[in-house]
């Protein structure tokens, strides 16, 4: 059995009134969160509040990114041995808006992979189609993509100690979210791609969804076989929807 995870993606939000606010809410409702783990991935600055205001309670966090390298002359970059250091347990790896923005491609992505794993934390790598790939019916194609060059560079083994979000890109802060249908659809062939090199790897992967995620939507998703929690953008930023996907898991 597989425990429901649910991280929340702040991405380039919060301030340090906000963030105070923020997690004293998430914390007064904890209590009623049952299943799921929850983790939080604010920018990098804040991480040493975050780490203040989390330690010794059940709620853990993480980085949205991280540079591929431990340390040298790579201006503006943040290793993972200092995410380390302010108690990441997690640190999300090729969220589509580093590929796309940033032109993040698939290799460099799996770097990054391997520097959380040096570094002794979790990767939460996430792959996902655009709207043009999955009118085109190459959404499959995409994914195995993205998976295998974490693979080649890693081995399949390696994906014990990660998390997978699939993150379809046309249902990012767009409300429209995936059916829990076509969500499963591509978590059971990412199950099914890795169970082909490796079953026990496979059964015990965490797949997370991620896309408009919302309290009115969460059960559903999160009830599907292959679904094992959310990776949640906007709804992360106010503690009444963040609980209401948390409780759902
Ligand atoms: P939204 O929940 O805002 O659609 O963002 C999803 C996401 O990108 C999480 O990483």
């Amino acid at each position: 059995m597989r425990q429901t995870l649910v991280a929340g993606n702040w991405k380039l939000n919060g301030s340090l009134a906000s963030i105070d606010g923020l997690l004293k809410a998430v914390l007064a409702g904890i209590g009623e969160v049952d299943n799921a783990e929850v983790a939080v991935c604010p920018p990098y600055v804040y991480l040493p509040t975050v780490q203040t205001m989390l330690k010794n309670s059940p709620v853990v966090w993480g980085a949205q990114d991280v540079c591929d390298e431990d340390s040298g002359a790579y201006t503006g970059e943040v290793s993972a041995p200092m995410l380390n250091e302010f108690g990441c347990k997690y640190v999300i790896v090729g969220h589509s808006e580093r590929r796309s923005i940033y032109g993040e491609s698939d290799e460099f992505t799996a770097r990054k992979f391997a520097a959380t794993r040096r570094a002794g934390m979790k990767p939460i790598l996430c792959v996902g189609e655009s709207l043009e790939e999955r009118e085109k019916a190459v959404t499959e194609q995409v994914v195995a993509r993205q998976l295998d060059a974490v693979i080649a560079l890693e081995g399949v083994a390696a994906l014990t100690d990660c998390v997978i979000a699939y993150e379809p890109v046309w249902a990012i802060g767009t409300g429209m979210t995936a059916s829990p249908q076509q969500a499963q659809d591509v978590h059971a062939f990412i199950r099914q791609r890795i169970a082909a090199q490796d079953a026990s790897v496979a059964d015990k992967l965490q797949i997370l969804y991620g896309g408009s995620v919302k309290g009115n939507n969460a059960a559903e998703l999160f009830a599907k076989p292959d679904i094992d929690g959310g990776l949640i953008g906007g709804a992360s930023l106010q503690a009444e929807d963040f609980l209401a996907i948390c409780k759902a898991g």
